[in-house]
């Protein structure tokens, strides 16, 4: 049984999602919340294995059905490991990237079949849906941007694939995972939530802990404020 409460944060490269996870896990702690953060593909050590044939650069030839599998067996070791125990002690848990990344990059981008998508996350989330999910929203020019700037990392593989302008049936690949995201959070408006991360990080956080803040309020059954 689900105790805890489960908050995703989903979008493009270089919209900000890991450094935002962090400050979201250290202002739980700081309000006396038991919380755990952790990100996917990675966060145990077989997914940090895999994590690493994903994205590194030196994979560039990997097939669009070994990938969508290496993801899905890294989320079922997440989910088994991190998340599901730590919900059912009653943990906040954050989790960077969860199955809406699969649908979106996989299913929309790649154009693998949503069918399929949708099996293999099942069988890996073992029915741990988020409570919440924030979609950053960031313009994909900028974040690309970010992410290879900002970036000393060879976990480039993907956005190696956004600069080369790469095609999937006559659409940029870029362009179908951007509208695959907005296509998912038109399907659950009420789990997931845009938030404009083209603005200072300060004015995002506040954002997305006011959100939470009214989700913990009405699962606690008092008023939660949470202090940044
Ligand atoms: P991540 O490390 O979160 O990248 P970034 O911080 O640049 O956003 O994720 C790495 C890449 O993996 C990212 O390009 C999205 C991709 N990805 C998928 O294609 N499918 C998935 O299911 C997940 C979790 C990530």
């Amino acid at each position: 049984m689900k105790k805890g409460y489960f908050v995703t944060l989903e979008g493009f490269e270089g919209s900000g999602k890991t450094t935002l996870a962090h400050k979201l896990y250290h202002i739980f702690l700081k309000n006396g919340f038991h919380a755990l953060v952790t990100k996917e593909p990675g966060g145990t050590s077989a997914g940090d294995k895999i994590r690493k044939i994903l994205l590194e650069r030196e994979n560039e030839g990997l097939g669009y059905k070994a990938e969508l599998l290496l993801f899905a067996a890294s989320r079922s070791e997440n989910v088994r490991i991190n998340i599901k125990p730590a919900l059912e002690k009653g943990l906040i848990v954050i989790c960077d990237r969860y199955f809406d990344s699969t649908i979106a990059y996989q299913g929309f981008g790649r154009g693998i079949d949503m069918d399929i998508i949708e099996y293999l996350n099942s069988i890996a989330i073992e029915g741990i849906i988020p409570d919440l999910t924030i979609f950053l929203d960031v313009d994909t020019e900028i974040g690309l941007k970010r992410a290879t700037t900002l970036s000393k990392s060879t976990e480039l593989r993907f956005e190696d694939e956004f600069l080369q302008k790469k095609e999937v049936n006559g659409k940029l690949f870029l362009e179908r995972v951007r509208d695959g995201y907005y296509q998912i959070a038109r399907q659950n408006p009420d789990r997931i939530k845009i938030i404009d991360a083209n603005r200072d990080i300060s004015l995002i956080l506040k954002d997305i802990i006011g959100l939470i803040g009214t989700h913990l309020s009405l699962k606690y059954k008092k008023e939660v404020i949470l202090n940044l």
